[in-house]
């Protein structure tokens, strides 16, 4: 298994980090280790890399990749909302460095062969881990119309979801929908021409987006884990946070905004009687993004969003 991914602002990452030697830090995608790699140089000669993927094939992956640093890693398969499970069983109960890479690598995309991508003809899939019960195809198969339309509108913010759904639930009356290819199909024979002309995407991107964050439960999972992961910073310790759709970067946004100002109180009151404190001060007061130059190198950087907060 060839694993590919080209990761993203790397130096960025690296540098809102902080890491020092002696450190231990989580990323809790690790993917390639393309990330991981940056972050262990910084941390040895004798910190620890924690790296956590729901994905086997990327700890495989990582493994492969990580093999010289063997001694100072500690690889997990798993969802990252498991944080806390993780360090108990390392005996920690702090970290100084947390970092998640969200989203699809390019290998989940290219080469899965698990239906994330709407080229070629593959198994409607879409599971990260094939450990979990639900597919997509169950899903597109099995879900009533008016939680596929929801799911459609809500996750892809898909206008057209009424008219795709309709196609969906005609065409599976008679026949199931196996593959990513007959989901394209179906899509393209919702749409209009002309919005399909219009649109700057595949018509099937939005769609393939919606179903994939509800067959990972990616915006569940992401709440649970920024809750774990602001609980596991050392104080001084750093979160930092990639993300590539607006729905994403809207959580974590709103979280690392609510932990820096979490008083309850009314705006009228003279002074705060909630006694809640803040937990981090971010240090992203604007959103960054990969440069022009990086974007021009790997286009799928183009919308990536990184957000990140020191624990007080
Ligand atoms: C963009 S890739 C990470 C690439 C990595 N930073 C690198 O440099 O190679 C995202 C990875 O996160 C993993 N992932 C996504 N959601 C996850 C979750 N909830 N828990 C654990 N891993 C997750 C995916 O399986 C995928 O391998």
């Amino acid at each position: 298994m060839k694993y590919r991914h080209i990761p993203v602002m790397v130096d960025e990452v690296v540098g809102f980090l902080n890491c020092q030697p002696g450190q231990i830090c989580v990323d809790c995608t690790v993917g390639g280790a393309g990330h991981a790699k940056a972050i262990i140089r910084e941390i040895l000669p004798n910190g620890l890399l924690i790296g956590i993927d729901q994905d086997n094939d990327a700890i495989q992956a990582a493994a492969r990749a990580l093999a010289q640093y063997k001694g100072n890693v500690h690889l997990f398969h798993d969802n990252f909302f498991n944080l806390p499970d993780i360090l108990k069983r390392l005996s920690l109960n702090a970290v100084d460095g947390i970092f998640a890479d969200l989203g699809l690598s390019l290998y989940q995309l290219e080469s899965s062969g698990r239906g994330f991508t709407f080229q070629g003809d593959e198994p409607l899939d879409m599971r990260m881990n094939t450990d979990c019960p639900n597919t997509a195809e169950e899903i597109v198969n099995s879900a009533s119309p008016a939680s596929l339309k929801q799911i459609f509108k809500t996750y892809g913010e898909e206008r057209w979801a009424g008219a795709i759904v309709k196609k969906i639930v005609d065409h599976r009356k008679n026949n199931r929908i196996r593959t990513n290819r007959q989901l394209v199909d179906l899509i393209r024979s919702a749409l209009p021409q002309r919005v399909i002309a219009r649109r700057k995407i595949h018509p099937a991107t939005k769609v393939f987006m919606a179903l994939r964050i509800a067959v990972n439960k990616e915006l569940e999972k992401l709440e649970q884990f920024l809750s774990a992961a602001v609980e596991a910073l050392k104080p001084g310790g750093r979160l930092c946070i990639l993300s590539f759709h607006s729905l994403e970067d809207r959580i974590v946004k709103h979280r690392l905004k609510e932990w820096e100002n979490p008083c309850t109180c009314p705006p009228d009151f003279p002074r705060c009687v909630c006694g809640k404190q803040p937990l981090v001060r971010v240090l992203t007061r604007k959103v960054r993004r990969p440069s022009q130059d990086e974007v021009t190198r790997n286009p799928m950087a183009r919308s990536t969003c990184l957000r990140a907060a020191e624990k007080l």
